[in-house]
């Protein structure tokens, strides 16, 4: 199993794991599965609002939206039809809980799915899987036919007359696709590219129809709240950062691995409480926060706990819930041509500030490496990095240059080493 116990021992997202394959649809109902469902169809949607307000359940996908709010905005009844989408596109290097969910607990994503189609009134839904994860659409569409056939799924849903249906799409391999507008235009069959807003895709998304989009883990947490109540979840967590968060830990560790953390613990606790310390018992250089899009935070701020609030007073982040650990040996400069390499590869080539961004950093960064920049290229990282983040046509490119602006600020000194002047 890819996801390791920890001494924290909580299960609530991960309760399931390792407990049923996924045509074993009686033993996800034994272990309580659907009681999500079933909870927000016998108390309705306003309860299913006061319980994730309760949970203080922030969007799991990057951007940390709170989820109650996301799904209020969407309970007004419209007449046109509405659709609701899993982001499974989980592109971001280094994240990979979403696999666990959709590989071990599938049914609570179709479950939460389902839930979400309710809250939002929509008939049809979809699981937008990343191309690397196409191997899972067989097993995800079985789970989905042995819902349907267990009443779960398809029409008039145990009994209460609200139909609905999901069906399962396969990207085709661009990181920029798992952007809400960039995905729907891959589902229309289009170029994956970033749509111009407004309108959101909330009023006009797939086929222009009003549309919500929820990562997978959201979509998890979502149904675990509404089974084992708000207050019970709320147990846990510290401060605002309520409850816990799959996280998965890779890189110079002893044990990478998906695992499921209180809000709260350091970011020292996380290394070496839960995934067995660095390997070889070097020392920590850096981590990279949620993914290659996120900051890199130097050792001297490992006491940090983790939490959105005590992140975000720093200026970091939990995005996906990534989290990459370097080790004394590594060096920034290399590290951050990959993952300039990453966006240099990834850039949807829509817009000029990213598109020429990461062209211009990729230039300086490679003279870096061969020990030909000079310091005045540092500085010239600097303005361009403010510019794509400030002026850039998506996330992709308003995060393209976070690496690096932190490499700057905590690392200055080993870039300097690397000029000529
Ligand atoms: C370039 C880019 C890639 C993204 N990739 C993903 C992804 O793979 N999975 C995901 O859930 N959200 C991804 N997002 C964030 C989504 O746009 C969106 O915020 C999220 O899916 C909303 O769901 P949530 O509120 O449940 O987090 C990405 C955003 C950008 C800009
Ligand atoms: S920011 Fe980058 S990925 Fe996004 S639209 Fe512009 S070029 Fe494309």
């Amino acid at each position: 199993m890819r996801t390791i116990n920890n001494k924290f021992n909580i299960k609530m997202i991960s309760e399931n794991f390792g407990q049923y394959k996924y045509n074993e649809i009686d033993k996800y109902i034994e272990l309580g599965g659907f009681t999500g469902l079933k909870v927000a169809f016998e108390k309705g949607k306003q309860h299913v609002i006061e319980e994730l307000k309760i949970s203080g359940l922030r969007g799991r996908g990057g951007a940390a939206f709170p989820t109650w709010q996301k799904w209020e905005g969407g309970t007004r009844e419209l007449d046109e039809e509405t659709f609701v989408i899993c982001n499974a596109d989980e592109g971001e290097p280094a994240t990979f809980k979403d696999r666990e969910l959709l590989l071990q607990d599938p049914y609570k994503v179709i479950e939460g799915l389902t839930i979400s189609g309710y809250m939002r009134s929509a008939k049809t839904g979809a699981i937008y899987l990343r191309e690397e994860y196409t191997y899972m659409k067989h097993q995800l569409e079985t789970a989905i036919e042995l819902s349907r056939k267990k009443g779960y799924l398809g029409k008039n849903i145990l009994g209460t007359g609200f139909d609905f249906d999901i069906r399962v799409f396969s990207g085709a391999g661009a990181y920029v696709c798992g952007e809400g507008s960039a995905l729907i235009e891959s589902m229309e069959g289009k170029a994956g590219k970033p749509r111009l807003k407004p309108p959101r895709i909330g009023s006009k998304g797939y086929l222009q129809m009003p549309t919500q989009s929820n990562n997978v883990e959201s979509l998890a947490v979502a149904a675990t709240i509404l089974k084992i109540g708000a207050s019970e979840y709320a147990k846990h967590g510290y401060g605002d950062s309520i409850g816990t968060k799959l996280i998965s830990i890779c890189g110079n560790v002893n044990k990478p691995a998906v695992y499921e953390i209180p809000f709260g613990i350091t970011l020292r606790q996380i290394i070496e409480d839960v995934a067995g310390g660095v390997e070889d018992n070097k020392k920590v250089k850096f981590l990279q926060l949620g993914g290659v899009s996120g900051p890199l935070v130097p050792a001297s701020l490992l006491d940090t706990r983790y939490t959105y609030e005590d992140l975000w007073d720093l200026d970091l982040g939990i995005g996906s819930g990534a989290i990459l650990v370097a080790d004394e040996d590594m060096s920034v400069i290399e590290y951050i041509k990959l993952a300039n390499d990453f966006f240099h590869h990834e850039s949807c080539g829509k817009c000029i500030p990213c598109r020429e961004g990461v062209h211009a950093y990729k230039k300086i960064i490679d003279k870096l490496i061969n020990r030909t920049a000079k310091k005045s290229d540092i500085d010239y990282l600097l303005e361009v990095g403010a510019l794509m983040k400030e002026t850039s046509f998506c996330g992709l490119g308003q995060t393209a240059a976070t690496p690096v602006l932190k490499a700057i600020k905590y690392f200055k000194d080993e870039l300097y080493t690397a000029t000529i002047d």
